[in-house]
């Protein structure tokens, strides 16, 4: 059993193992199996006590010698495998210093939202200050409070997203942002209500969510004449325009009494660009706001629309799309 040809084997056995170990570990199992202390070299040493003392020294010159190969091709294996790791290693944390760098992306402010700053600043200039309200109102400051009750048939035309159990809803205007204010400040009172607004409605002008801005100036004595001054004061500076015109068109809104629609010259023809009227009593009054004292006018404008118009934007939804091709055109 341990002659030249199965000593021989046996290293070339060893040198094939050792060869496809693919990582330390199991290339230190390996050894174990010829090398250890109850590996296949030590079995045959200890067979040794077996032979004639002249076959003794010859065979276990081979054997000495066949440990000696064995134990240079495990150096071999262990050098190969520390040179693969460490070949591993530089691969993977090769930085390319070509590639481009990341960068941070300069953010800008959405066109909408350059719009409403601008209108708010401009109003400002006007005195005006500027107050928010809730998205999620009650039906009572949707409606009831702005002189449309229960079963006014101009509630229909609003096209409400109810919230669950009917008494919530998503307000379908900024106006019931003006008896929140007027119940927490005393006249007079100048202020101008931006916001998100909801209705049930979806084309190239109309979007389930939209933006309006509410205006409400309450005091002794203020007119349709002051109203009448304050959009065309506003519209001219917006558009920079000096030579623009205004309409007031009669018009019917629950809250308002006399109501109109505001329109603007618009190249041959006019163009709708809000509403507005006299504040009701019964809107006053739902304000705790004396009536007999108090006179107040009131508007609301679409945001969006104006975004578009100033923009030359003729299709609403590319405003809420969320394109940066589309809106980095205005960062
Ligand atoms: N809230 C009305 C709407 O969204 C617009 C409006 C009309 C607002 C007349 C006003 C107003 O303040 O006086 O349809």
């Amino acid at each position: 059993m341990s002659d030249v040809a199965s000593i021989d084997a046996l290293v070339a056995e060893a040198e094939a193992r050792f060869a496809l170990a693919a990582d330390a570990a199991s290339l230190e199992n390996v050894k174990a199996r010829y090398l250890g202390r109850s590996g296949a070299l030590t079995e045959l040493l200890k067979g040794l006590g077996r032979l004639a003392p002249e076959e003794r020294r010859e065979t276990g010159g081979r054997i000495n010698e066949a440990k000696a190969r064995i134990e240079r091709s495990l150096e071999e294996q262990r050098a190969r495998l520390r040179n693969e790791a460490l070949e591993k290693k530089l691969r993977e944390e090769a930085i390319d210093v070509t590639l481009p760098g990341r960068g941070s992306g300069q953010g800008g402010l959405h066109p909408i939202t350059r719009v409403r700053v601008r209108i708010e600043a401009l109003f400002h200039s006007l005195g005006f200050d500027v107050a928010e309200g809730p998205e999620i109102e009650s039906d009572f400051f949707n409606f009831t409070a702005l002189n449309m009750p229960e079963n006014h048939p101009a509630r229909s035309m609003h096209d409400t997203f109810y919230v669950e159990g009917g008494k919530h809803l998503l307000r379908t205007h900024t106006s019931p942002i003006q008896i929140h204010y007027m119940r927490s400040h005393r006249p007079p009172l100048r202020v101008l209500a931006p916001g998100r607004v909801y209705r049930s409605d979806s084309d190239a002008t109309h979007s389930p969510m939209f933006h309006q801005v509410e205006g409400l100036w309450v005091d002794e004595g203020v007119s349709l004449a002051n109203l009448k001054g304050v959009a065309i004061e506003f519209l001219q500076r917006f558009f920079e325009r000096t030579d623009l015109r205004v309409r007031f068109r009669p018009s019917f809104f629950p809250f308002t009494e006399p109501s109109a629609e505001i329109d603007m010259s618009f190249g041959d023809g006019w163009l709708e660009i809000g509403d507005c009227g006299m504040v009701h009593p019964n809107v006053l009054r739902h304000g705790s706001i004396d009536p007999q004292r108090y006179q107040g006018f009131a508007f609301g404008m679409g945001i969006d629309r104006l975004a578009m118009l100033r923009y030359g934007v003729d299709d609403l939804r590319l405003f809420f799309q969320n394109d940066l091709r589309f809106l980095r055109q205005f960062a």
